[in-house]
Order: structure tokens, then C-alpha cells, then sequence
């Protein structure tokens, strides 16, 4: 999605913003664009499609300034073109801009009628023209964004700049973050603060509604209400080389290998003996965990799936009911809260907008307590929630979730595991044996990734392939559910998914001998029944792909290609039998030649509606 960087500095900013950029790619756009301010006023520089070729066009006419700001643009209003490419420009101001402008249209009709031409379809070019009027109504330029915010509604998290006062960027912050790194002698500002970690390692997060200005010596921050405030500097434990591709030649495919270590780091300090640590998801949690009765999960997509597999766990393990719901759909519909119910949000980013709004909504209807299991420390929603769980994948730079998918579950088993003792329904002897298979978990992923070069040769089968259904059953049906969007998202096959049992309530009638049907089978209390599900799908004429526990009395006959996959506790299965799908999803994509780690139409982090 968007991405913004910016910087108020003695040196030259451009290749800094450049960087910047390259940083934030992975997050999805489809042009970018740069304005540095100069001695001779504001110079821009925009181009559709790839960062590199905003990087062409600077080298061709290379920017001088202290002062300036970028964006990578994901096409929410007007289609991707330079023209809706940001900064967006009003007289003697600069825009940049992350969210989406709800009451733009509104907007610009009434600067029309104030005499202001407009140049892109997009809801960003109303900010430029709505700070340039109230400057022209003789507002200083903090006074005039101060003004200008209080017209927008919607989302946003932007960055000003007047050509008049180079010294200085007003960034503002409703929706969308905004990180401000810290250096000597110099500020820099952020959608995301892997954009700036080859500048700096401290970082102030904005809040909601904050209002800052930046110079170089100084950042002063401003409240909704206009209030100064103090924000604190944070070190930054990201690493800086997680956006280094090492060995792979995608980034999917060095994530999918780093879950072993991912989930080993997700576990560290967590456990010790026998015992699972409630304070890893916040002080207190112990206590709070006791009162619970009931647990609403709240997520998108792929950690959406990883709350599904936590519901079959949850009722199982801890003894709480458990709801699971998508966040878009939670956000807009009237729902009661039971009795002492947790709100549980699940999210790679942290900052998916549906998700957050979903928080805020809970925590208005009086839900006991939020907690929050997510990949990005300060992000909105751990910054948001009662208590949280950070699992430690690392950055996730591919667009398809894979390490934060698999570290969510391994979370999961921990809250499970933790609510349950809390409850008193968890007892010493379970919860060791919990803690005792979820420290042979990375193990496990180990010999799944093992499965590599089969599954590569697999994956030829499916390269001609329009369709395919992904079946499970039990805590393995979002598993299939996950494998289905992996495949989808990045190599743009339809897949769906289903639950084994519901064939014959619909979807059977796709079977034929183009419709492949990918199965995960380990051996559970539910194999029997899948087998007569493999059985309804062969009679049909389907070819089946069976992903197998090797102790399973299942074989490869004609119809039915095996791959066995190592018997794992059956707990851990979710998470193990993940691994095949995710590379078979990654090596279907490369025979098609798709962008795996940028695919069409997506963005990593999703920061509007
Ligand atoms: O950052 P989040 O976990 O909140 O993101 C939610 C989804 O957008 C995300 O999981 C998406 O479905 C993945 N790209 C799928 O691989």
C-alpha cells in the first residue's frame, strides 16, 4: 500500500528518500514520485510503475535540497498514471499522502468554487489546495494543516511542504502511521520505519490525531486539541538487513525457510521448563486470562485463517468459546458482547486498517480486555490493546504471509495453552505435554521444508491448471483455506476452499479432470472421513493431490498423487502441514513467471478500507 518517506536535512535528501523507497516496495504500488525543496522553489519528479525508474529519471535530472518528500502510490482514487502519482501540489505547497479522503468529493467542489484548479482524480490533491487556502487566510504553516485536518474525514497520514519555509515538513496523522526517525542534526518521516533503518534507529511514533513540525534541530508534536505533547524516542530493535534477500532469489521463498528460526525466536523466553509464561502476552495477563469466558477473534486474510485454526485449539485446549471473525465484516454489523469476553486482534502488520477500526469498535462495547498477537512492535494495534503478543518473524517482506502466518500459530498454541492453565481447565500434566510438542515445532518445519525439490517437481502439474480446491478437515479446513489464497495470490490461479465434508453439498459438481483437488491429510481422528471424501472426488473423475502423514494407510494409485509429509503431534499439524502449500504456491508461480514477491494488484500492508 502507499508509502511515504521524507527528510529535513544539511545534506542532499534525494538519494535518502530514494532508498526510502526501494525499502517500502514490498508493500505494493504502482508509481512513485519525489519534490525536494530548493533555493528556485518546490521540484518534482514522478513516474508510473517501479521505483527504479523514479531512480532513472533523478539520475537523468538529479534534485538538490535539504528539505523534501516521497511516496509510492497503491491507486485507491484514479487510476494509476503520473498524473494522480504523489506529491500533489497546490501553489507553494507539496502533499504527500497515505488513507483515503472520505468527504474529498465535498471538498473539491467547494475549493473549486474558491478558485483552485485541480490536476489528478485523486482525494490527495484536496489537501494541497485546502493547507494552501488557509495559508493564503494568513495561517502560518503548522496553523494552516492544524486548520485543514479539522475538514478532512477519512484517513490519513501526511507530510507538507511550503516552498516558502524549506526548513521544515508538518506532518499530520489520523488512520495511517507516521514514524519520525531521529538523527544528528537531522529528522526524517515515515509510513513504516523500515524506510529510514540505513538512517537511524530511534523513532517517534505519532499518535491519532497528532499534528508535528520537523526541522532539522527540532520536533514539536501537537495533540488534536492543538496541545504540545512529548512523544518518546524509541530504539528500534528491526534489523537492518531483513530486507536482504540473502541466498533466494525472492523473498517468499528466504521467508518460508527462516520458520524454523522464526518460531524458535517466537518461543524464546516464553517457556521455561514445563511452564508457558503468561506474562509473554503483558503484565497481568495471568489474572486477566482467569476471568475469561469467551474469546473474539478479530483478523483479515492470512491471520484471519490463523484465528480459525486458534478456535478448534481454544475450545479443545482451554475450555473458552470462541468466535472468529473478518474484521471488514465485524467493524459494520451490531454484535453483543458476552460476559467477560477477550478481544483477541490478529496481524502480521499491525496496522490493517479494518482490523484496527474493529479494535476500536470492541473496545467501546466494553469487551473485558484486548489483546493484541502481532509481528510489529509499536505498531497501532499493540500500541492500542490491553495486552500483546509479539511474535518475532522478523520483517515479512513478501506479499504472501508465510513466517507471520506460521509464528501467529505457534503464538496461538502459547495463549491457548496460557488461558487454559489460567482457567484452571489446562492441567500441569497437558500443559507439558504442550510445551514438550511445540519444542520439537521447529524440528518439524525442518523436515517439511525438506519436501522442497518434490514438491518443485509437483508444481508442473499445475502450471496449466485455471482452478484448483484445497479440502481439510477440522483444524486442518483453514489450513486448506490458507493454501488456497496462497495459491491465488501469487500465481493467480482460483483456488478455493472447502471443507471436506461439504463436497456433496455443492462443490462436487466441479470435479473433472482439469479441477485439481490438493488434500491435507495428517493422521488424525478424521482420516477415515477424508478418505471417503479423497474417494467421492477420484469416482468423479479428480485428480487428487494428497499431502500425507507417512503413517497414514493412504497410497499413490492412479488418481491419487501422494506426498508424505513426516507424522508430526497432531497439534503441531496445522502449522507443518502450512509448509508444502506455501511452496507449492511459491514454485506454481515461478513456472508461471508471476511477480511472487510483489503480485499484481496487492499491497503487504493494507492501511485503507
Ligand atoms: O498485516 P495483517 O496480518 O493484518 O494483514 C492481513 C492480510 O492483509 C494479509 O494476511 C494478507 O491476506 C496476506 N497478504 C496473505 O498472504
Amino acid at each position: 500500500m502507499c508509502g511515504i518517506v521524507g527528510a529535513v536535512a544539511q545534506r542532499d535528501v534525494a538519494e535518502i528518500l530514494l532508498e526510502g523507497l526501494h525499502r517500502l516496495e514490498y508493500r505494493g504500488y504502482d508509481s512513485a514520485g519525489i519534490a525536494i525543496n530548493h533555493q528556485q522553489g518546490i521540484q518534482r519528479l514522478r513516474r508510473l510503475g517501479k521505483v527504479q525508474a523514479l531512480g532513472d529519471a533523478l539520475n537523468e535530472t538529479p534534485l538538490s535540497g535539504g528539505t523534501g518528500i516521497a511516496h509510492t502510490r497503491w491507486a485507491t482514487h484514479g487510476e494509476p498514471s503520473e498524473i494522480n502519482a504523489h506529491p500533489h501540489v497546490s501553489s507553494r505547497i507539496a502533499v504527500v499522502h497515505n488513507g483515503i479522503i472520505e468527504n474529498h468529493e465535498k471538498l473539491r467542489q467547494k475549493l473549486k468554487g474558491l478558485g483552485f484548479e485541480f490536476a489528478s482524480q485523486t482525494d490527495t490533491e484536496v489537501i494541497a489546495h485546502l493547507v494552501a487556502h488557509h495559508l493564503g487566510q494568513g495561517d502560518n504553516l503548522l496553523g494552516a494543516v492544524q486548520q485543514a485536518v479539522t475538514e478532512l474525514e477519512g484517513a490519513y497520514g501526511t507530510v507538507i511542504m511550503d516552498a516558502q519555509q524549506p526548513e521544515k515538513l508538518i506532518v499530520a496523522r489520523s488512520g495511517s502511521p507516521l514514524v519520525i526517525g531521529v538523527g544528528v542534526g537531522e529528522h526524517f518521516i515515515a509510513s513504516d520505519q523500515q524506510a529510514l533503518l540505513n538512517v537511524t534507529r530511534r523513532f517517534m511514533f505519532l499518535e491519532e490525531g497528532d499534528v508535528a513540525e520537523i526541522t532539522r534541530r527540532e520536533v514539536k508534536v501537537f495533540a488534536k486539541d492543538g496541545t504540545g505533547v512529548e512523544r518518546s524516542v524509541i530504539e528500534s530493535n528491526v534489523t537492518h538487513d531483513a530486507s536482504d534477500k540473502g541466498e533466494y532469489r525472492h523473498y517468499m521463498m528466504k521467508e518460508i525457510f527462516e520458520q524454523p528460526t522464526a518460531i524458535i525466536n517466537t518461543l524464546e523466553n516464553r517457556i521455561v521448563g514445563n511452564t508457558i509464561l503468561c506474562e509473554a502476552f503483558g503484565a497481568g495477563a495471568g489474572d486477566t486470562f482467569a476471568t475469561i469466558e469467551h474469546v473474539q477473534i478479530i483478523a483479515c486474510g492470512t491471520s484471519y485463517h490463523a484465528g480459525m485454526v486458534a478456535r478448534y485449539w481454544l475450545e479443545a485446549m482451554a475450555g473458552v468459546s470462541c468466535n472468529v471473525e473478518i474484521a471488514s465484516e465485524f467493524r459494520y454489523r451490531k454484535s453483543f458482547v458476552r460476559p467477560n469476553s477477550l478481544i483477541v486482534t490478529l496481524s502480521q502488520s499491525g496496522e490493517t486498517a479494518d482490523t484496527l477500526a474493529a479494535l476500536r469498535l470492541a473496545k467501546e462495547m466494553g469487551y473485558t480486555a484486548s489483546l493484541s498477537i502481532c509481528n510489529v512492535p509499536g505498531s497501532s494495534l499493540v500500541r492500542e490493546s490491553d495486552l500483546a503478543f509479539m511474535t518475532r518473524a522478523g520483517a515479512e517482506i513478501g506479499v504472501a504471509s508465510t513466517k507471520a502466518f506460521t509464528t501467529q500459530l505457534a503464538g496461538l498454541l502459547l495463549f491457548c495453552g496460557a488461558i487454559g492453565k489460567s482457567k484452571g481447565v489446562l492441567n500441569e500434566w497437558a500443559e507439558g505435554a504442550l510445551v514438550q510438542s511445540l519444542q520439537r515445532l521447529p524440528d518439524a518445519v525442518n523436515q517439511a521444508l525438506a519436501l522442497n525439490d518434490s514438491i518443485a517437481s509437483l508444481a508442473e502439474d499445475f502450471a496449466e491448471k485455471h482452478h484448483a480446491l484445497f479440502l481439510g478437515r477440522g483444524d486442518q479446513y483453514p489450513i486448506a483455506m490458507e493454501g488456497a489464497l496462497k495459491l491465488k495470490e501469487i500465481s493467480y490461479i482460483h483456488a478455493e476452499a472447502y471443507a471436506a465434508g461439504e463436497l456433496k453439498h455443492g462443490p462436487l459438481a466441479l470435479i473433472d479432470a482439469d479441477m485439481p483437488t490438493i488434500v491435507v491429510a495428517p493422521n488424525n481422528e478424521l482420516l477415515e472421513k477424508l478418505k471417503s471424501n479423497i474417494e467421492e472426488v477420484r469416482a468423479r473423475g479428480g485428480h487428487l493431490y494428497v499431502f500425507a502423514d507417512d503413517e497414514a494407510e493412504l497410497v499413490a494409485s492412479e488418481g491419487i498423487t501422494l506426498l508424505r509429509v513426516p507424522h508430526v503431534d497432531e497439534i503441531l499439524a496445522p502449522i507443518v502441514y502450512t509448509i508444502p502449500l506455501q511452496l507449492l504456491s511459491y514454485y506454481v508461480a515461478i513456472i508461471k513467471g508471476t511477480d511472487v514477491d510483489q503480485p499484481r494488484n496487492l499491497a503487504k500492508s493494507v492501511t485503507v478500507e
